[in-house]
C-alpha cells in the first residue's frame, strides 16, 4: 500500500511538472532561428583567436544548444539554410532565404525569425529582406565579430538579443532589425562601418534603440517604406536582375565600367567621390553607358551623407539615377528589386526617394 502510494505522489508529481513545462512553452513565443554561417558559427584554433579563425563551422543546433538562456525567452527550432562566409553568398542565396524567410513568417507557430549571418554582406541582405518580405512580424539579422570560440566573444549575446529581440510584439511593424552590440538597427540603415571591432555596425541617422537584459529601449522608427508597406513581394520574384558597382577614384580609368556595361547588366551603381562627382573623363562614359540602355545609379563612396540630384552633375538631362543615402552596395540590392517591377526611371527614382 505505502509503496503504491508513493508511486502514485510521484507520478502525480511527474504530471505535475510536465504540465507546467507544456504550460511554460504555451506561454512563450515561437521563435526560429535561419543560420547561414558567418563568424558567429566561426571557430577559432584557441580562445586567444579572436580575429584569426574559420567562419561558418558550427552548425545551428550546436550555436542553440550553447545558449541555454534561449529557452527562457521563446520556443527556438533552428534550420541550417547555408554554412557559408558572407562573402560568398549569391543573388540564388538571397532568394532562397528570403522565400524562407517569407514561408515561415506565413506560419500561425512562427512569432518571429532569427537570421544567423556573416557580418561582411549582412547590412545586404537585411535590407533585402526588408525590401521584399511581406511580414509585420520581427525579423532579426544576427552576427558577431569574434567566433565563438574565442575570449569575450560576442556572438552568444547578440544571439540572446537576437532573440529576445524576435519574441517581442513592441518589434512589430518596425521593418528588419539588426541586433549587435545591444543596439537595435534598422536594416535599411545600417553598414559594417568597422572591420575589426565588436562595435561594428553603425547607421549615419543613428541605431532605433538597444535591447538590454532582455528589454528593448527604442529612440526611433524607421520612415522609409519596409515589409508590409513595400509594393515588393518575394514570393513573386524569382530572379534578379544583374547589377555591379563601379568606384570612384583619383586617376579612375573606364576600363571597369566600359567592362560591366558589355557584361549585360541591366544597372551600373557608380560609387563617385564626395557628392556623387563622376570624374569629367568617366562621364561620357556613363552618358554611353546610359545611352546603350544600361539604368545609371549615382551614389557615393563617403560613409555618411547623401547624394543631391541634380547638384554634382545634371541627372535629369543625363536621364540619371541619384541613390539618395544609399551606400554602392545597398543602391545595388536596391536597384535589382525595383528592376523586377520597371526600368522607367522616374519610376526607378521615386522608388530611390521612398526605400
Ligand atoms: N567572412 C566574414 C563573413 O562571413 C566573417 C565576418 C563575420 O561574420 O563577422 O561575413
Amino acid at each position: 500500500m505505502y509503496i503504491a502510494s508513493r508511486f502514485r505522489n510521484l507520478a502525480g508529481a511527474a504530471a505535475l511538472l510536465a504540465a507546467s513545462a507544456i504550460a511554460q512553452a504555451q506561454a512563450l513565443p515561437n521563435v526560429m532561428i535561419l543560420a547561414t554561417g558567418g563568424t558567429i558559427a566561426g571557430a577559432g584554433a584557441s580562445a586567444a583567436n579572436s580575429a584569426t579563425y574559420s567562419a561558418a563551422k558550427v552548425p545551428v543546433d550546436k550555436l542553440i544548444a550553447g545558449l541555454p538562456e534561449l529557452s527562457k525567452l521563446a520556443n527556438v527550432r533552428g534550420e541550417q539554410v547555408f554554412q557559408v562566409a558572407s562573402e560568398s553568398l549569391t543573388n540564388d542565396n538571397l532568394l532562397t532565404l528570403a522565400k524562407r524567410v517569407s514561408a515561415l513568417a506565413k506560419q500561425s507557430d512562427v512569432d518571429g525569425i532569427v537570421i544567423t549571418h556573416g557580418t561582411d554582406t549582412l547590412e545586404e541582405t537585411a535590407y533585402f529582406l526588408n525590401l521584399t518580405v511581406r511580414t509585420d512580424k520581427p525579423i532579426v539579422v544576427v552576427g558577431s565579430m569574434r567566433p565563438s570560440t574565442a575570449l569575450s566573444a560576442d556572438g552568444p549575446l547578440n544571439l540572446l538579443n537576437a532573440v529576445s529581440v524576435a519574441a517581442s510584439k513592441d518589434a512589430r511593424g518596425k521593418g528588419v532589425l539588426v541586433t549587435m552590440n545591444d543596439e537595435i538597427q534598422s536594416g535599411r540603415d545600417v553598414s559594417k562601418a568597422v572591420n575589426i571591432k565588436t562595435e561594428a555596425f553603425k547607421s549615419q541617422w543613428g541605431a532605433l534603440g538597444m535591447v538590454v537584459e532582455g528589454r528593448n529601449y527604442w529612440f526611433r522608427a524607421p520612415v522609409k517604406r519596409h515589409t508590409m508597406q513595400s509594393e515588393f513581394d518575394i514570393d513573386r520574384i524569382d530572379t534578379l536582375p544583374p547589377v555591379e558597382i563601379a568606384m570612384g577614384y583619383e586617376g579612375v580609368a573606364p576600363t571597369a565600367i566600359t567592362a560591366l556595361a558589355g557584361s549585360g547588366i541591366k544597372a551600373l551603381v557608380h560609387g563617385g567621390t564626395g557628392n556623387g562627382s563622376v570624374a569629367d573623363r568617366i562621364v561620357p562614359v556613363l552618358q554611353k553607358v546610359r545611352g546603350d540602355g544600361v539604368i545609371v545609379v549615382r551614389s557615393s563612396r563617403v560613409p555618411d551623407g547623401f547624394v543631391i540630384r541634380n547638384a554634382e552633375q545634371p541627372d535629369d538631362k543625363y536621364d540619371w539615377v541619384v541613390a539618395h543615402d544609399l551606400k554602392p552596395q545597398k543602391a545595388r540590392i536596391l536597384a535589382m528589386v525595383a528592376l523586377t517591377k520597371t526600368s522607367d526611371t522616374k519610376e526607378l527614382q521615386r522608388i530611390f526617394w521612398e526605400y
